[in-house]
């Protein structure tokens, strides 16, 4: 389990002020305005910039916000009582996005004032269930107490229900989780996140969870182009950047990586990344009476990226990486 603070930590920008603005966004009578005060709109024109491709998704965020603007402008005009539900699920292969986007989504929940907290609990099944009898409970309840006024984030959700085992104890965190889900919707979010198949087999088996999740947003994978972009923003951020032809031995790269087992979207392109930079370092540290520039430093040469095994297609290490 992992625990993330709300929208504190430091690339972030800095969390609403209570008192002041918080009471602004209560007086609030236009879209702008509560965008501008609850500062929704920075994280979402963010979740855009520094996000690679995802169209669908942050389309179905943008409708999400929406949603949740009209609703504090009813409420701020004394219309409505009921919080909605904002339980999601989150699917798609490995390495598209879902942990990176469900922080921001708590960001943008915590600044609109539908969680107190925002900040995001990251488990799988071993965080809720037990290993014997009468400890699932106060696990799973540890947990849900860790994660109120803020996101549970379920990894790999289907895996506490386990069809060929009546007695498994997964059963037990489900319906807690169900329980909560249902009575503390205003002061918790629940993603269920993971394959979009086996998720949708753990729904069919779990209709009371299906009818919870008021939101379901599905991560496509990305394009060879967005893995390419993805890869140069990554670099970016840490002050590397391709040699003009490394650019290109990346794409091949990417290409071939595609095709090859354990592929695992963006994951994959910053292990690759990880991978080349270690090999700079390899290679600089190779002349030790070199002087080294900035540039040096600072650039992915191609053969940093073409000594990668992944390039040796059709034996049995391409899978190496
Ligand atoms: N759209 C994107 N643009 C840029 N970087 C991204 C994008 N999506 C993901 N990343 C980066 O890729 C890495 C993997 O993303 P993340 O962990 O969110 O994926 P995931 O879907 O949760 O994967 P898993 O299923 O393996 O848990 C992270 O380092 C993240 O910063
Ligand atoms: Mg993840």
């Amino acid at each position: 389990m992992y625990n993330i603070p709300g929208s504190g930590s430091s690339p972030q920008p800095a969390p609403v002020a209570e008192g002041e603005s918080v009471e602004a966004v209560r007086k609030a009578r236009t879209v702008a305005e509560v965008m501008a005060q609850s500062q929704a709109g920075d994280v979402l024109d963010e979740l855009d910039r520094e996000l690679v491709g995802l169209a669908p998704v942050k389309a179905r965020i943008r409708d999400i916000a929406a949603l949740l603007v009209i609703d504090r402008l009813r409420m701020n005009q004394g219309l409505q009582a009921q919080t909605p539900s904002l339980h999601m699920s989150f699917t798609g292969n490995p390495g598209t996005g879902k942990t990176t986007v469900a922080l921001r989504m708590a960001q943008i929940l915590h600044r609109l004032g539908y969680i107190r907290k925002g900040h995001l609990v990251a488990v799988t099944r071993d965080d809720l269930v037990g290993q014997y009898v009468g400890h699932t409970a106060p696990k799973t309840r540890e947990v849900l107490k860790k994660a109120m006024g803020g996101v549970l984030f379920i990894d790999e959700a289907y895996y506490l229900y386990r069809p060929d085992n009546e007695r498994d104890y997964g059963q037990e965190a489900i319906e807690i989780l169900l329980q909560v889900m249902e009575n503390n919707r205003d002061d918790l979010v629940v993603i269920l996140a993971g394959y979009g198949d086996r998720m949708e087999t753990f729904f069919q088996s779990n209709p009371g969870m299906r009818s919870r999740i008021a939101h379901h947003l599905e991560f496509p994978d990305f394009t060879e182009g967005e893995l390419l972009r993805i890869a140069e923003m990554m670099l970016e951020q840490q002050n590397y950047r391709f040699a003009p032809g490394a650019r290109d031995v990346f794409q091949e790269y990417i290409a071939h990586r595609l095709r090859q087992p354990q592929f695992a979207n963006a994951r994959s392109v910053r292990n690759a990344l990880d991978r080349a930079r270690l090999r700079q370092a390899s290679r600089l540290f190779a002349n030790p009476d070199k002087e080294l520039t900035v540039d040096d430093l600072s650039t992915i040469e191609s053969p940093d990226i073409r000594a990668s095994r992944v390039f040796d297609l059709g034996t049995a290490s391409a899978q190496k990486t």
